[in-house]
């Protein structure tokens, strides 16, 4: 099939490579002509494994190809795929779909033949009416359906879990554009993946119930950690129990210093905003929005306690910015929150990522930046761990011990033992555990 995808984000760029290495012919269509160059160059603009190998190999293949001139690539289409930012519009927490009104009015001028329209990009409840109505509007004799199909891609695993998804979700009631989803997806068939095939706004609020209730399962463990360090239990062991019941699943239920990222956030507020402006409120998701922001404030506050009450004065040592591994990705990062509050309770903060420092230089200020975990940790009066990057699971405890003035570990991902931590001398605080 013949794919075109607009917007070269994380979800665009994965998609489109993924789609190719299906054995479809796509183009990537970007107005950033700086970055659609670098990726003619095959110079990947994101940290994604496995993604640069991906592309370098589809477009040496010539099934994959990039440019700024979106006429021949919606032209020439089988199937057009909305792949643009819905960021959060900050202060009332709707998203902002101006990007994908805008892509819906350039597909509605250049479409020929009869062309399937998909929204990629998570859109609230509705939006595919309204691109519906605007191409009809722009264009009344387009042969077109718009089908909704959220991604459910996790950053560093966005590849695989577009390969292997758990399903496939097409929201749509046109036949003829079920037929070209099953087509696109057909690798995906042949080895059972399930494809759930619904009507367009249902298949919305899929994407945005699924990434509510993930969201809300972490708060709820997170929460369940903070009255594990009341009673003296250990949330891990918890997470296990509970786990073990296959109606709750053991994944998302590692206690950590709150979710962050590009879309929890993003996708929380847009819900409860949606379902309060449709006087069906989720009082739920708005909770979760709730205790997971003040949980960073907490963090700060641990930290605090563990040195002794106060920061003032003293370096303290950040291990992992980014807002979970194997991602350069910033965005609503904890660290964002964490940082500048101990900073402003007189701390000197050096910190150290393996990919997400030259994003941070943008997002944080008067942090020291290291160049590895003991450079980061030499003479600092504690060490906070944020993120739990492999490369931080198996320090060296005794070098460690030695760089540090005072032996303090904060371990808000539990990487590291109590008991193990304590016998190396260290003064071990972690989450959710005695
Ligand atoms: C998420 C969804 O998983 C994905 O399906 C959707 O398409 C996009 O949003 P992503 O945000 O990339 O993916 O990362 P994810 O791995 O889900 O982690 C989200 C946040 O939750 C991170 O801040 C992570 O640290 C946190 N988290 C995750 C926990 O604190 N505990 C967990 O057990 C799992």
């Amino acid at each position: 099939m013949r794919v075109t995808m607009i917007g070269t984000g994380y979800v665009g760029l994965v998609s489109g490579a993924c789609f190719a290495d299906f054995g479809h012919t796509v183009t990537c269509v970007d107005k950033d002509a700086g970055k659609i160059a670098r990726l003619q160059k095959g110079d990947i603009p994101i940290f994604e494994p496995g993604l640069d190998e991906l592309v370098k190999d589809n477009v040496e293949q010539g099934r994959l190809f990039f440019t700024t001139d979106p006429t021949a690539a919606i032209r020439d289409a089988d199937a057009i795929f909305i792949a643009v930012g819905t960021p959060s519009r900050r202060g009332d927490g709707h998203a902002d779909l101006s990007y994908v009104y805008a892509a819906a009015e350039e597909i509605a001028g250049l479409v020929s033949g009869y062309t399937v329209i998909v929204t990629k990009s998570t859109v609230p409840v509705g939006t595919g009416d309204e691109v519906e109505a605007i191409i009809k509007k722009t264009n009344p004799s387009a042969d077109f359906a718009v089908v909704s199909n959220p991604e459910f891609l996790r950053e560093g695993a966005a590849i695989n879990d577009f390969k292997r998804p758990d399903r496939v979700v097409v929201g749509t009631d046109d036949e003829r554009a079920r037929e070209v989803m099953r087509s696109l997806y057909r690798p995906l068939f042949l080895n059972e993946t399930p494809i759930v095939f619904t009507e367009r706004r249902t298949s919305e609020l899929i994407k945005y119930a699924a990434n509510g209730f993930l969201a809300m399962k972490i708060t709820f463990i997170n929460e369940i950690a903070d009255l594990c360090e009341a009673v003296g239990a250990n949330v891990q062991e918890v997470a296990k129990g509970i786990g073990l019941d296959n109606r709750i699943g053991r994944k998302f239920l590692n206690a950590g210093p709150g979710y962050g990222g590009s879309c929890f956030p993003k996708d929380t507020l847009a819900l409860m905003k949606t379902a309060r402006d449709s006087n069906a409120p989720i009082e739920l998701i708005e909770a979760t929005v709730r205790v997971n922001s003040a949980r960073k404030q907490k963090m700060a506050q641990k930290i605090i306690e563990a040195v002794g009450g106060s920061v003032a004065g003293k370096t303290i040592a950040i291990l992992g910015l980014t807002f979970k591994p194997n991602t350069d990705d910033m965005r609503d990062a904890p660290a964002l929150d964490i940082v500048p509050t101990l900073q402003a309770e007189g701390a000197k903060v050096r910190a150290f990522d393996p990919e997400g420092m030259a994003e941070a230089k943008h997002m944080l200020k008067d942090v020291a930046f290291a160049t590895g975990p003991y450079d980061c940790v030499q003479n600092a009066d504690a060490v906070v761990i944020i993120t739990e990057w492999d490369q931080f699971r198996a320090l060296d405890l005794d070098r460690m011990k030695d760089a540090l003035k005072t032996p303090i570990v904060i371990d808000l991902r539990n990487i590291y033992r109590p008991e193990e931590m304590r016998a190396k001398g260290f003064n071990y605080v972690s989450v959710g555990r005695p």
